[in-house]
């Protein structure tokens, strides 16, 4: 199949991954917003990078574009709230190239920004981590 028509089906499919169970972060006390510049942050985004492009059939990696919204709720663990961008970069999957060195794609046919909704609950005392929601639309 052409690139180009790889790249319409996935622009026409809502493209979505739901690991675990669906708990979310549904739990009571309420959301504090936190800093872009949270670590604990940064790796559960790039976590989910990883997920989203280790799920896509794209021929080219996907990174976080713009974080919209980042909320963490201590309740038996960290849950971290996100909403955020999922934009094309330039590096082909199977360069295996690093993601940090990756560039976005310039004005084109191949620029593409999925939307995505993730959740992440962590027990750091028990070093677990899971993506309990993460559901991406273009
Ligand atoms: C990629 O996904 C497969 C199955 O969907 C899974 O077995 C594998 O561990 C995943 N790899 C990474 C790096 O997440
Ligand atoms: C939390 O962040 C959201 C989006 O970034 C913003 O709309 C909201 O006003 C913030 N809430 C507080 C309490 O700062
Ligand atoms: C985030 O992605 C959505 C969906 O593609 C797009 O409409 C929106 O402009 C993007 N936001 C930013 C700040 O790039």
């Amino acid at each position: 199949m052409r690139v180009q028509t790889l790249l319409l089906l996935l622009a026409i499919l809502e493209w979505r991954l739901t690991a675990g169970n669906h708990h979310g972060c549904s739990m009571p006390g309420s959301p504090c917003n936190i800093s872009r510049d949270d670590r604990g942050l940064q790796q559960v985004v790039l976590n989910a990078a990883y997920s989203f492009n280790n799920q896509s059939n794209d021929a080219f990696l996907f990174k976080p574009s713009v974080i919209h919204r980042a909320q963490r709720q201590i309740v038996k663990g960290i849950c971290y709230i996100v909403d955020l961008n999922i934009s094309r970069t330039v590096c082909r999957k199977r360069d295996n190239s690093d993601l940090s060195r990756c560039e976005f794609q310039p004005a084109g046919r191949l620029r593409q920004t999925f939307r995505c909704h993730l959740e992440v609950w962590q027990i750091p005392w028990k070093h677990q981590s899971r993506i309990e929601e993460f559901l991406c639309k273009p």
